[in-house]
């Protein structure tokens, strides 16, 4: 039996359950964040390789992750990196559609609203759920629509999107690009790119992947990349090595999607702290990571005392690992808040409602502790 993934973390004196916010960093990864500061304390011990091998690794095993080659994955900084360079690559035209969804986190919407200058029309369905419905999106999609943007799990909801469902409306009609923003899925579930059917799946490193703070990638399906119409020109990604100038200069076709990466794209003390907390996911196995979280879950929506309404998925498909609860009043969420921060718990207030989001450094013990605050 492996010991429990909760010692994997720094011991926390009180109860995190604000993954969908940020999510805590690994032991192993705050050491190669230290490792990396002493390596700029002293820069002989920055090697050139460093430059190469650091992205390379990485991309290595967010491919992994997500069911895809290392060379489909675009290292970023955040969701809106990759965002960004979608709205800014993908051929949009004047009277072109995007389709985006009503209450949606504003880091799927904002990319998009830059189009509207080249008189790209946006659009917005309603998603009275929690999440876009495929029944929906089907009335609400025109011959005009090219691209479909949606949150997998709703960041003010809770509710998980069925994927595959809402890909297979799209695929009934031609040249509509799905893009997947699984910021608060990937890392708490399986997440295979090929399985989605998406075109594009972005993502932040900072929540559920237990990254630092500026961390993000983005999987391009290879078709989507053939399309882009943006290029850019890096340094770094163009030359093997950084002693020589190049013989010649010339936009390398052999990229695939480092072509697109982030700026100081080896972002040697950020990257490798991240490198470290998704490798430590990947030895647990993601599949196991979920079993854990979603124990959690069950154990928090059952234990629910009176006095609240789980406004969220109780359960199926459309649970997340994201908790929205709603007071019966007298009680409200500012003092639930209050009693839970007293009890040692951290939680957060979205849309009206308490969110809890509990991950793999959360035991049973906190989450008892969190029902005990609740009933209170
Ligand atoms: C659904 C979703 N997308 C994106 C983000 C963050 O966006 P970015 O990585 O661009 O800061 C968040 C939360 O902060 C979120 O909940």
């Amino acid at each position: 039996m492996s010991a429990p993934m909760s010692d994997e973390f720094a011991p926390f004196d009180r109860a995190w359950l604000n993954t969908a916010h940020q999510g805590p960093m690994p032991l192993t990864a705050a050491a190669a964040g230290r490792e990396a500061i002493e390596a700029k304390l002293d820069p002989r011990r920055m090697s050139d390789e460093a430059f190469f091998q650091v992205p390379a690794a990485l991309r290595s095993s967010l491919g992994e992750l997500v069911g895809a080659g290392g060379d489909e994955i675009v290292l970023g900084n955040s969701t809106s990196y990759g965002l960004n360079l979608l709205a800014h690559g993908l051929p949009l035209r004047d009277g072109d559609e995007v389709l985006l969804v009503d209450g949606d986190f504003p880091a799927t919407i904002y990319p998009w609203l830059p189009l509207q200058r080249r008189g790209v029309r946006l659009r917005t369905v309603p998603a009275p759920s929690g999440a876009l419905e495929p029944e929906d999106l089907d009335s609400a999609l025109t011959d005009r629509t090219r691209v479909v943007c949606t949150s997998w799990v709703f960041s003010f909801t809770g509710h998980a999107a069925e994927v595959a469902d809402l890909v297979d409306v799209c695929r009934q009609r031609e040249n509509i690009t799905f893009v997947l923003n699984g910021s608060q899925a990937v890392g708490a579930r399986p997440a295979d790119v090929y399985d989605l059917g998406v075109d594009a799946l972005v993502s932040c490193g900072f929540k559920w992947l237990c990254g630092p703070y500026a961390t993000g990638f983005a999987w391009l399906r290879p078709a989507l990349m053939r399309r882009m119409e943006y290029e850019q020109g890096y340094w770094l990604a163009q030359v093997g090595e950084i002693a020589n100038p190049p013989g010649h200069y010339a936009l390398r076709q052999d990229l695939g999607a480092a072509a697109y990466d982030v700026f100081c794209t080896a972002n040697l003390s950020v990257f490798p702290s991240w490198h470290r907390a998704v490798s430590l996911l990947l030895e647990r196995g993601i599949h196991e990571v979920q079993r854990h979280d979603q124990a959690l879950i069950d154990q928090l929506i059952t234990g629910l005392p009176e006095g609240w309404v789980l406004r969220s998925p109780a359960a199926g498909a459309r649970r997340s690992t994201l908790v929205l609860l709603e007071p019966e009043p007298p009680d409200t969420v500012a003092r639930a808040l209050r009693r839970l921060d007293v009890a040692g718990v951290d939680a957060a207030e979205r849309a009206g409602k308490l969110r809890l989001s509990p991950h793999v450094h959360n035991t049973p013990a906190d989450i008892e502790r969190a029902l005990a605050a609740l009933a209170a």
